[in-house]
């Protein structure tokens, strides 16, 4: 598959996950009794562009096992409202204090701290309202999927991941930071196959296959963002770079420089690439995307 085509596919999925988030955010369900500010602020958290990776990664392992389409878009929305919350906290004064997201003013400086946190909180149980509300599935893969995606947004996932991220300080190893990224940011990247794989009934084997692949491509992306945020051009990028030197995180980038980091990336797209050769070209696409993350510019 083209660069190219990829690209319009990722696009043509963004569209399609910000309007239904759209029409969720606008649905009577939750505008009713919703306080406006806190309304606006969720909206601005999460319709504020990006490239909707995550749900994109389910939608495209669903198709790979003829999943229920609409299922897949639902709960990749959900992925995509617990990433985005994400962010918002990440960007507050006390964790990362950054001013932009994705190249507009991040949700504590459009508003203030205390809404960021709670549209934060209230994109999060949004999150896991949008999977246990899906009739059209099975309610023994609806209670796998809201187990999973718990324990991947949560202590042992994404949150435990920041909170490693805040620990750690200059005089981190090869293996804490790794272990760090794996949770901080892989953990929901593998949530998203895995999800995909859940939600089509697909058996235990290919689960396993599809959250190896998810943690390949989680690590190539972490890896690609400390690269972009050393590298990287903050217009392109739509956020600022060189925080990570300025606060003192170590980086494997910084530890081991760009040419080895490229090295790697490229050792993980071909792992991905041997993972995924039982689909043969079914599986062009998700491995697409596993180059796109490697080596993505934004
Ligand atoms: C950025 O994620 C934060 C990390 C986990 C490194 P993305 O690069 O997927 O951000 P958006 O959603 O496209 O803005
Ligand atoms: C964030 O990692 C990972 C999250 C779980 C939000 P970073 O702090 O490196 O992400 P950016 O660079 O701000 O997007
Ligand atoms: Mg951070
Ligand atoms: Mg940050
Ligand atoms: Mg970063």
């Amino acid at each position: 598959m083209k660069r190219a085509d990829f690209e319009e596919k990722l696009a043509t999925t963004a569209k399609t996950v910000g309007d239904f988030l759209d029409e969720v955010l606008k649905s009577n369900q939750l505008v009713a009794g919703t306080p406006q500010r806190l309304l606006g602020a969720m909206r601005h958290g999460v319709l504020n562009g990006g490239k909707r990776l995550r749900p994109f990664l389910v939608v495209e392992t669903a198709r790979l096992f003829s999943g229920d389409a609409k299922a897949a878009l639902q709960v990749g929305a959900a992925i995509e409202c617990v990433h985005s919350y994400s962010l918002v906290h990440d960007d507050l004064p006390a964790m990362d204090d950054d001013d932009l997201r994705r190249g507009k003013p991040t949700v504590h400086k459009a508003y203030d701290e205390a809404t960021a946190i709670l549209a934060g909180d209230a994109l999060l149980t949004l999150s896991f309202g949008l999977v246990s509300s899906l009739e059209t599935l099975p309610a023994p893969a609806r209670a796998s999927l809201v187990t999973l995606l718990a324990k991947r947004a949560g202590a042992p996932g994404m949150v435990g991941g920041q909170m490693l991220d805040i620990l750690a300080g200059d005089g981190r190893s090869e293996i804490e930071i790794t272990r760090m990224q794996a949770m901080k940011t892989g953990a929901l990247i593998s949530c998203s196959c895995e999800a995909g794989v859940i939600l089509s009934g697909a058996s235990d084997e290919e689960r396993v296959r599809l959250r190896h692949f998810g943690d390949l491509i989680g690590l190539a992306f972490q890896l690609a963002d400390d690269l972009l945020d050393e590298y990287g051009d903050a217009k392109v990028v739509g956020k600022a770079t060189g925080k990570d030197k300025a606060k003192g995180k170590q980086t494997l980038g910084r530890i081991y420089g760009r040419r080895v980091l490229e090295d790697r990336l490229d050792a993980l797209v071909a792992e991905a690439e041997e993972l995924m050769q039982p689909f043969r070209e079914k599986a062009e696409t998700l491995l697409e995307a596993a180059r796109f993350v490697a080596w993505r510019k934004n």
